[in-house]
């Protein structure tokens, strides 16, 4: 029989396993110095004066939302295409998500739309921009148009950990980058996590106070925080993925790479588009196809596991419905209907790269 084509892959080596047994050891579980560590080591490497170690990504938007100032009846602009962790916190701080549209290249969100919006909106405080897939969006679009309006940005870098674009790296143009260490993210902790990167002093400062019940140095409970933390397990397990994410980003790269040289000749499918000056992380390897729940199932049969990220746009979902004016995104809604994810990691072999294309081909020979 043959093998399965994994989605993703995570790496687990015998150096992990001894940071994770030593914390155990020490019985230092939370508020410890690996913890200080990872932040030092993940501030270094994107080049910011701040990291703030948090227990997920949707903590680290809430929380840069919340040390930016974004609160009730405010309107933060959010593109449709994205998981819907980008718009939850959006909707927890009460204020009022405004959808905008897809660049139909890169899928992250249309600087054209979003100052359509911007200019119409009554009351415009802030934006997620998404880097969607590992790319980045066109952050530099995107900042004059904050800056023109005074508003506040939180960049949902959860799926771009050192992408870049034009000289930049994921989370560094905003007022706040967040990320995210799920599992499955291009570099994980070993469970859930988070970091919120700025270069603002006093951002940095409220997102440690949110992060512990909002309690200051001296114990004084300043403002409504909650327990956002990020444990010492996950801390230590983070430091050692640091050590790899970079080359990590290389090899999901190179294998794009790969399945572009392979796929870019079927007519049917539109392989992913990179930005000029860019370096895509390729967090997913998405392609647009037109009959993509019967292509999903043939490849499914034949051993090869694929994703949708994701199906239903996030301004259709229920949750979301009655706290934002309704809306259409042509291109949003076409991409969601299209849109297919190929298995991608670091380990990916040429061998597995070729069996997923030799089915596709196969499918529409
Ligand atoms: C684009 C995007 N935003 C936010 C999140 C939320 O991150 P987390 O799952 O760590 O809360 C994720 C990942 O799940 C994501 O892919």
């Amino acid at each position: 029989m043959t093998e399965q084509v994994p989605f993703t892959d995570i790496y687990v080596d015998d150096e992990i396993v001894d940071r994770a047994a030593d914390v155990l050891e020490s019985t230092q579980y939370v508020k410890g110095d690996r913890l200080e560590k990872f932040e030092a080591e993940f501030a270094e490497a994107c080049d910011v004066e701040h990291a703030v170690g948090l227990h997920s990504g949707t903590a680290a938007i809430l929380c840069g939302l919340q040390a930016a100032g974004i609160g009730e009846g405010d309107q933060v602009f959010v593109p449709g295409h994205t998981f819907f962790a980008t718009v939850s916190p959006v909707l927890s701080v009460d204020a009022e998500p405004v959808f905008v549209d897809v660049d139909p290249d890169t899928y992250t969100m249309d600087p054209v739309d979003l100052e359509r919006k911007v200019e119409r909106a009554e009351n415009p405080q802030g934006i997620v921009p998404v880097h969607i897939y590992g790319q980045i969006a066109d952050m530099e679009a995107i900042q004059a148009v904050a800056d023109d309006y005074d508003l506040a940005v939180v960049e949902d870098a959860c799926q771009a950990h050192f992408a870049e674009r034009d000289g930049h790296i994921a989370g560094t143009v905003g007022d706040v980058g967040a990320f995210s260490f799920y599992p499955s993210k291009n570099m994980t902790v070993g469970g859930d996590g988070g970091m919120l990167i700025t270069d603002d002093d006093q951002i940095a400062r409220r997102a440690r106070t949110l992060r512990n019940h909002g309690r200051t140095e001296d114990g004084t409970h300043e403002v409504l925080g909650l327990n956002y933390r990020l444990d010492e397990f996950k801390a230590a397990v983070g430091r050692r993925q640091l050590e790899f994410v970079r080359e990590w980003n290389e090899a999901r790269n190179a294998a794009a790479q790969k399945y572009d040289r392979r796929l870019s000749s079927i007519p049917e499918i539109t392989t992913p588009t990179e930005a000029a000056d860019s370096f895509h992380v390729y967090h997913l390897y998405v392609i647009q196809v037109p009959d993509r729940d019967v292509l999903r199932e043939h490849l499914d049969e034949n051993g090869i596991d694929t994703g949708v990220h994701y199906e239903t746009p996030a301004h259709r979902h229920p949750a979301v419905r009655d706290r934002t004016e309704s809306t259409e995104l042509e291109r949003t809604e076409r991409l969601c209907d299209r849109i297919l994810s190929l298995p991608m990691h670091p380990r990916i072999t040429d061998e597995e790269i070729d069996r997923v294309c030799n089915e596709i081909e196969e499918y529409y020979r």
